[in-house]
């Protein structure tokens, strides 16, 4: 790959969590195009039925792939991820990466016990059950899912302090009682200092973001050569117009992004 091609990715999320996940990727992969998409119309996710998820991340992540000759689509959130991943996969012939909870790491590194903090729907999942009956390394794993947490790493991208005292009575039940805590919503590593003052300097912080990054580089040594011209900043779209649009794009823009763009679903 030479600076005048190369490939372009799209990384898809409810909101501004996926960008934990891109930044990651970027780290390892600074010459691709980004395409961010999220759908914020439909914002929780924690808290949207499976059937509309599907029916909504299908549509959005195809006509994203088709306007934007995509070469590759990272699924940068663990609600969908848990969901939707087959489905896409048979449908779209590019590579499809999608985000889970690092259990088995954390498990791994835990001598006592290990918490997993998400959203309400990741924590009720099925596929989230088998994760932790797999791959829990015989520990107890603590479940503790909210929105409001996710809600406040979408307002910190818009300039928002975390409140600190919110933050730790959002965290009270898992505290003390675990020594490693899986950041299992993409959204997490974007408060990840807070949530470590929190919960206190004994407990570890996992998260899946480097290693998401480390597939996709797989991956992508794997693709045959492209022509597709490299472009900046990377592209930015959402579903429905964005609140605090001013502040957020202020960010996106240290993040290498233009503007947010609206792009509606459609047909569903
Ligand atoms: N960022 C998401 C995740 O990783 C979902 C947040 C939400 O929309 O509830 O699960």
């Amino acid at each position: 790959m030479n600076t005048s091609s190369t490939y372009n990715v799209l990384v898809f999320d409810s909101g501004v969590g996926g960008l934990s996940v891109f930044q990651e990727i970027q780290a390892m992969l600074p010459n691709l195009n980004y395409v961010y998409v999220f759908d914020n119309e439909a914002y929780p996710y924690g808290e949207l039925s499976p059937e509309i998820l599907l029916a909504r991340v299908n549509q959005i992540v195809l006509q994203h792939t088709q306007k934007h000759q995509i070469d590759l689509v990272v699924i940068a959130c663990n609600t969908a991820s848990t969901i939707v991943l087959p489905k896409l996969r048979e449908q779209l012939t590019i590579p499809v990466v999608g985000v889970v909870p690092a259990i088995k790491p954390a498990s791994l590194l835990s001598n006592d016990s290990v918490a997993l903090i998400a959203t309400p729907a990741t924590i009720t999942r099925k596929y989230t059950k088998e994760l932790v009956r797999d791959f829990a390394n015989g520990k107890t794993v603590e479940m503790l899912g909210s929105t409001k947490l996710v809600d406040m790493a979408e307002q910190k991208l818009r300039g928002k302090a975390v409140d600190s005292q919110e933050l730790s009575q959002l965290l009270e039940p898992i505290c003390n009682r675990v020594d490693v805590a899986v950041l299992g919503c993409t959204h997490f590593p974007l408060i990840k200092e807070e949530i470590g003052q929190a919960l206190g300097k004994g407990v570890t912080l996992v998260d899946s973001g480097e290693a998401i990054a480390r597939r996709v580089k797989a991956l992508i040594l794997q693709l045959e050569a492209t022509t597709k011209p490299a472009q900046r900043p990377h592209l930015i779209y959402s579903t429905a117009p964005t609140w605090q649009e001013g502040a957020l794009n202020n960010s996106l823009h240290k993040l290498g992004f233009s503007p947010v763009k609206i792009f509606p679903i459609q047909g569903v």
